[in-house]
């Protein structure tokens, strides 16, 4: 069974509420569990927090022994020295998601400290995002 998790980062806890113009008005938790539901060979965990060092510490715990990563950064994305050097530094394969597409939006949104580092990167496909990234690790 492969290994998976995913990882949210600053605001995404807020999913269903928070701008729903952009980010859609399921909560990540409603999401989780069609997805989870869906992919029954897989084990996907779910990991999420507003603080940049808990997301690197979770990406070294699990990056030597899980088989995929899939992350959203989030607005760390954009800023984060740290977190790129942490995808640099584990095994795991890890796959960079956005639920909009951040090329159409804001200057700042179009640089990535996640890209140069991950497997692969899809965005803009909402919440399917998510799933396009769990099918390509299955
Ligand atoms: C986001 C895009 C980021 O620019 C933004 O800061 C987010 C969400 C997305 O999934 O579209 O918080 O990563």
């Amino acid at each position: 069974m492969k290994k998976l998790i995913i990882i949210n980062g600053p605001n995404l806890n807020l999913l269903g509420k928070r701008e729903p113009n952009i980010y859609g008005s399921l909560t990540f938790t409603e999401f989780l569990e069609e997805i989870v539901g869906k992919y029954p060979d897989a084990s996907i965990e779910y990991f999420q927090s507003n603080i940049e060092g808990e997301l690197i510490d979770k990406l070294q715990e699990v990056g030597f022994t899980y088989d995929g990563i899939v992350l959203n950064a989030a607005a760390y994305t954009h800023t984060s020295v740290g977190i790129g050097d942490a995808i640099k530094a584990i095994e795991t394969p890890v796959i960079e998601v956005h639920i909009s597409n951040t090329f159409g939006r804001e200057e700042f949104r179009h640089q990535s400290f996640i890209s140069p580092n991950a497997k692969g990167v899809i965005l803009g496909f909402g919440l399917q995002s998510y799933e396009l990234a769990i099918q390509s690790f299955l």
